[in-house]
C-alpha cells in the first residue's frame, strides 16, 4: 500500500513573526518548481503568534496554497471556555492549521502531558476535522532497560482508545525517541523502521488491518538531509517530524528534495 510521505517541520518555540514570515517564504518558493502531487505532504509548524503570519503567506503565494500545510504544536480539547493560556482546535482550524502535533516529549516532560490528556486532544482534533500527529517515544533509560516497545505500545493504545477506524487512518503517528530528539544522535534506521513496523502493529490490533495499513507513521530525532534517504527506504517510514534542521529553509528544503529521490 503507497502512504504519500509527510515531511513536518517543528519550529518549537523559535523564531519572531518577520523571522517565520521569511523562513516560510523560503519554503514556499522551494516548492514552487513542483507540482503538489510531486511533493511529499509538507507541514509547517510555528508558534501559536506566526500562525497568522505563515497562513497569509500561504493564502497570497498564487499557487493555491496546496503544497504547505500549517500545523499547531498543541492544542487544548475542549472548544471554548475558562482555560487561560490555552487554544482550541476550533480556533486553531480559523487561524489556518489543518494539523495539530499532540504529545511531543517536551510536552510530556516539561508540562505533564499525560495519555489521558492526549486521547483527549486527538479526539477533540478529529472531532474538529483536523489531522492529530501524535508523537511516541522512549527514554534513554526506557531503551536500555528493553522496555522502548512496552512503553511505546502502552502510549499508541491510549492515543487511540475510542477513535473510529476512518479516524485512526488518517491520524499521524510520529515515533521520537527522546534520547536522539536535538542530540545529533539519530536512531538507526532498520531500528527506527522496527519500531514504528511495531507500532503499525499494534494500531491494527486496536483498530483494524485497514487502519494500520492506512496511517502514516514518521520518524524524528535528529533528522538532517545527509539521513533522510536512509531513512526513507526504509518499508515503514512514511516520513519526518524534523526540529532543529527545520529552521533554516536550505537544509529543510534539502530534507524535502532528498525525500522526493526515494519517493517520487
Ligand atoms: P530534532 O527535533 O530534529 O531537533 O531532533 C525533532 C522533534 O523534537 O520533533
Amino acid at each position: 500500500m503507497s502512504r504519500k510521505p509527510i515531511i513536518a517541520g517543528n519550529w518549537k518555540m523559535n523564531l519572531l513573526q518577520d523571522e517565520a514570515k521569511a523562513l516560510f517564504e523560503g519554503i514556499e518558493k522551494f516548492t514552487r518548481d513542483f507540482t503538489a502531487p510531486q511533493l511529499p505532504t509538507i507541514v509547517i509548524a510555528p508558534v501559536f503568534t506566526s500562525l497568522n503570519v505563515v497562513h497569509t503567506i500561504k493564502c497570497n503565494c498564487g499557487c493555491g496554497g496546496d503544497k504547505v500545510a500549517i500545523a499547531a504544536q498543541n492544542c487544548h480539547w475542549e472548544n471554548s471556555g475558562a482555560y487561560t493560556g490555552e487554544v482550541s482546535v476550533e480556533m486553531l482550524k480559523d487561524a489556518g492549521c489543518s494539523y495539530i502535533i499532540i504529545g511531543h516529549s517536551e510536552r510530556r516532560q516539561y508540562f505533564s502531558e499525560t495519555d489521558e490528556m492526549i486521547n483527549k486532544k486527538a479526539k477533540a482534533i478529529l472531532a474538529g476535522g483536523l489531522i492529530p500527529i501524535i508523537c511516541c517515544g522512549e527514554t534513554l533509560e526506557q531503551r536500555e532497560a528493553g522496555v522502548t516497545d512496552q512503553h511505546i505500545a502502552t502510549q499508541i493504545r491510549a492515543a487511540l482508545k475510542g477513535l473510529s477506524e476512518e479516524e485512526v487512518a488518517k491520524s499521524v503517528i510520529a515515533y521520537e525517541p527522546i534520547w536522539a530528539i536535538g542530540t545529533g544522535k539519530t536512531c538507526d534506521s532498520k531500528e527506527a523502521n522496527r519500531v514504528i513496523a511495531m507500532i503499525r502493529n499494534v494500531v491494527k490490533e486496536v483498530s483494524s488491518e485497514k487502519a494500520g495499513d492506512a496511517i502514516r507513521i514518521l520518524y524524528g530525532g535528529s533528522v538532517k538531509p545527509a539521513t533522510i534517504e536512509e531513512q526513507m527506504s526504509q518499508s515503514d517510514i512514511d516520513g519526518a517530524l524534523v526540529g532543529g534542521a527545520s529552521l533554516k529553509a536550505d537544509s529543510f528544503n534539502e530534507i524535502i528534495a532528498n525525500t522526493m529521490k526515494v519517493r517520487a
